[in-house]
This record gives C-alpha cells, sequence and structure tokens, in this order.
C-alpha cells in the first residue's frame, strides 16, 4: 500500500508471474497522489531488472519518500541491496520489520524458488473416524456450508487446484472458486488440474463443460496413444505429459506446473494422489477439515492411500496443529516440518 497524509492512496499486488510487481501496481494505482507517499510492502523491493524493471527505480521515480518492508530479499546478493539503493537517491528505507510476517507472505516464492515446484497444499475433509468418503456408492460433501464458503476462499487465493481422475468419476467436481464476487482481489480463476494418466476422465465431467480459455482445464497424463486426447479435444482443455510410464510422475508434474507460473497448488484429493504425493516429500501444508460424523465401513478410503510408510520414523512430521472452528467442523492446519511457517497463519 502507498500512503499519504495517512491515508491509502494506492494498493497493488503480484497478481501474476512475469506480470508487474505489487510497488508498480500499487503505483499505478495511486497515479500522482504517490508523490510524497510512504511505500509498504512485504517483501524488500527488487532493484534488477528480471522480467519486470527495478521497483526501487519506480518507487523513486514516482516521488515516493520512505519504503517501509516487512522481510528483506533472502538472496545474498539482492538483501538490503534496495536499501542501499534507495538511501542513495534520499528515500528513507525501514527493513526487516516483521520478518515472520514477511516470510509467510512469501513463503510459496521463496521455497518454491530453489525447489522449482509450487508450494503445495493438501487438503481433505474426514469423518470424526477418519474416513473421506463411505466405502462403497457415491462420495458427496462431507462437511458444513462454513467449511464450504472457507474451501471457495482458499480456491480462489492459490493459482491451481488438483484432484486425481479417481476424484472426477466419483465427485465430479467443478473445481472452481464460486466465492461471493470471485477470486478475492480480482485474482483470475485457479487453473484446475487432474492427474490422469490413461485419460480417464469422461468427455461429460462437470469440469471439462466448463472449462474456456479463460478457465482451462489441465490434463496431465502418462504417455498415451493420441486417439485418448482426441476425444477430450475443445478450446479450454488443455494436456501435459509427465512421465513416460504406466502413471503420471508427480514431481515432474510440478515442476511443469511451476513452469507455468503456478506458485501455490491445492490438491483436494482423493487418497491415492494425496498418499503418492505425501510419499515422495511433496506435501509442504495441510488442511483437514474434521467433521461431526462417523462413517466406519471396511475399505472406506481414508485421507491418504499409500505412502509407502511402513514405520513411525518415516512418517512425515508435521508442525504443531493450529485448530478454528468452521461452524460444526473443525479446520485443522499444519506444516511439513523442515518447511518454515507459522502454525498460527
Ligand atoms: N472427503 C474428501 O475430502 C474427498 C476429496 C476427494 C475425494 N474424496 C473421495 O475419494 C474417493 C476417490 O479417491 P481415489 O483415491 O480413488 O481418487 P484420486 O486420488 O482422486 O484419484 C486416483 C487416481 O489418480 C490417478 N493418478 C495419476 N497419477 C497418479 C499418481 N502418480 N499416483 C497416484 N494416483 C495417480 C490414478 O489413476 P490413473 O492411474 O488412471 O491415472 C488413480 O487411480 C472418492 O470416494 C471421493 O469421494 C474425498
Amino acid at each position: 500500500v502507498l500512503v499519504r497524509g495517512g491515508r491509502v492512496v494506492g494498493r497493488g499486488w503480484h497478481r501474476a508471474y512475469g506480470g508487474p510487481h505489487a510497488e508498480v501496481s500499487a503505483l499505478r494505482s495511486a497515479g500522482p497522489r504517490a508523490r510524497g507517499a510512504t511505500a509498504y510492502v512485504s517483501l524488500e523491493p527488487c532493484s534488477t531488472t528480471g522480467k519486470t524493471g527495478p521497483c526501487t527505480e519506480a518507487l523513486a521515480r514516482a516521488g515516493v519518500v520512505r519504503v517501509v518492508w516487512a522481510m528483506d530479499d533472502w538472496n545474498p546478493p539482492n538483501a538490503r541491496r534496495a536499501a542501499s539503493l534507495l538511501s542513495r537517491g534520499g528515500v528513507a528505507v525501514d527493513g526487516n520489520v516483521l520478518p515472520e510476517a514477511g516470510e509467510r507472505a512469501v513463503r510459496a516464492l521463496r521455497r518454491g524458488g530453489p525447489r522449482r515446484r509450487p508450494w503445495t497444499i493438501a487438503k481433505w475433509a474426514m469423518s470424526l473416524d477418519g474416513r473421506i468418503s463411505p466405502a462403497r456408492g457415491q462420495g458427496g460433501r462431507l462437511s458444513g456450508p462454513q467449511a464450504l464458503r472457507w474451501l471457495h476462499d482458499l480456491r480462489g487465493r492459490v493459482e491451481a487446484v488438483a484432484v486425481g481422475v479417481g476424484t472426477v468419476l466419483s465427485d465430479d467436481p467443478r473445481l472452481t472458486c464460486r466465492r461471493p464476487g470471485g477470486p478475492p482481489h480480482g485474482r483470475p480463476q485457479p487453473l484446475r488440474v487432474v492427474f490422469d494418466s490413461r485419460l480417464r476422465t469422461p468427455p461429460s465431467a462437470a469440469c471439462l463443460r466448463s472449462a474456456s480459455e479463460d478457465a482451462p482445464v489441465l490434463l496431465v497424463h502418462a504417455r498415451v496413444a493420441g486417439v485418448r486426447r482426441l476425444r477430450l479435444e475443445r478450446p479450454g482443455v488443455e494436456f501435459l505429459e509427465a512421465g513416460d510410464r504406466r502413471r503420471v510422475d508427480l514431481a515432474a508434474a510440478l515442476a511443469r506446473l511451476w513452469d507455468r507460473g503456478v506458485r501455490r497448488l491445492l490438491v483436494e484429493g482423493g487418497g491415492e494422489v494425496l498418499g503418492a504425493l505425501a510419499g515422495a516429500g511433496l506435501v509442504d501444508q495441510v488442511f483437514c477439515v474434521a467433521t461431526p460424523l462417523l462413517l466406519g465401513g471396511k475399505g472406506a478410503p481414508t485421507p491418504l492411500a499409500d505412502t509407502g510408510v511402513d514405520s513411525l520414523a518415516e512418517a512425515t512430521r508435521l508442525s504443531p496443529l493450529a485448530v478454528r472452528r468452521l461452524g460444526a467442523d473443525v479446520l485443522l492446519q499444519a506444516y511439513a516440518t523442515g518447511v518454515t511457517g507459522d502454525a498460527r497463519s
């Protein structure tokens, strides 16, 4: 935000990979009111030319008199570089004032860059006895209306939402963000992704029926005969081959999603895909909605199917659980340990 005389005169955020940074977007929204303003940003402004020009120059050119940021740039050559450039240009700086909050705001970018994969969020809803659907028959929604509102809000805050083809076949989800007014801050709808090795998604699937060039669906598959693709081809349906074996190579698929600009990937199940991701160490954050329901049933699916874990020592350790009520349900949240995060966020 840009603030002048105690009033916010401009707001901005980094909407999309390769697009203008938050600073430039805020300067555009403020126009001439940026002159004499203070800029408050989460991350130290960039001072080099990458996909866009240096924000330090844009801020100084617009007449911003002070810049405050929560967290220094973590890249050693760039850390505090903006501080010295701005000060030399006569702009006051207050850097690294809230490093923990800054880390929370930028962790998808920070963690993803070196690993070249999106921050991966595993989400499921389960009965109190730990089942994600009945053993036989149709799936269906387990959690209540508040949890549903929370989910649509979350979908609006990520670049992509994914499920396995098993979930498409049983639940037929649309996977769109249906929050009143659409995704927050004018963000685009998330890219919808289906992990579907042999392209079993039916052409009549709800997600495909609502696909368009503006709201595409990406079918991630293994090596398949072209004819299987042909029956699914239509505007808004895209294909990505990841892995030449029987099954989609999830790590390779995530790397390709990162290259496409996906920084946060929300994986909403089912158990097979989530189990495979967790088993490969590809889960960063977990959201579990526990709902007051007893399902039971021998063979009823659980949140994670095969992870390949045979002993406690091999289990994925999580940070202490953060708890929030969502109506009759409880939302549990944690990070995979080794991943910096704040359980309160
Ligand atoms: N309560 C909840 O939160 C929730 C959420 C979602 C689903 N569900 C329930 O979960 C059930 C469906 O779960 P599911 O486990 O069968 O489906 P799933 O995880 O959605 O899909 C499984 C399929 O994904 C495909 N896949 C592609 N690449 C994979 C990989 N590398 N590893 C593993 N699978 C891969 C596999 O089919 P191919 O080999 O053909 O590609 C696999 O059979 C339904 O009963 C549904 O209602 C519940």
